[in-house]
């Protein structure tokens, strides 16, 4: 049911932990499942991600996105990690199964609430992004049978 990569992340997190006095912290949630993710990221002053770890109160799904996810943004721009998407951390794990999908698009929240946590705190605006749900769960009524 799960890809190996999948397998390999969630045993083997990448990147679990958190970073004193990070740029950007973001934190979501997940009401329907109770699942919580917490992305930290270090930025320099050039815009660029140096650094990238997270705490996932989640299942295993959401450990191993959480896990890729920080993968994916280490070394990218903030413009460049709006498009980690949880799509491209599905395909990065070689797929999830369909009731698991929600647990990537807190990855992408996650990412997207921490990149919101620095533009407010360094007073920018990073194009594209918009003020990050609390919630992932707000706005996937449609996907209710996921569940
Ligand atoms: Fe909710 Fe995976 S079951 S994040």
């Amino acid at each position: 049911m799960y890809s190996e990569k999948v397998m390999d992340h969630f045993s083997n997190p990448r990147n679990m932990g958190e970073i004193e006095d990070a740029s950007g912290v973001g934190t979501v949630g997940n009401a329907k499942c109770g699942d919580i993710m917490r992305m930290y990221l270090d930025i320099d002053e050039g815009g660029v991600i140096q650094d990238c770890k997270f705490k996932t109160f989640g299942c295993g799904a959401a450990i191993a996105s959480s896990s890729m996810a920080t993968e994916l943004v280490k070394g990218k721009t903030v413009s460049q990690a709006l498009e980690v998407t949880n799509q491209a951390v599905m395909e990065a794990l070689d797929g999830l199964p369909p009731v698991k999908v929600h647990c990537s698009l807190l990855a992408e929240e996650a990412i997207h609430a921490a990149l919101w946590d620095y533009a407010q705190k360094n007073q920018i605006e990073i194009e594209g992004l918009q003020k990050p749900k609390s919630d992932v769960h707000e706005g996937e009524e449609n996907q209710e049978e996921a569940y």
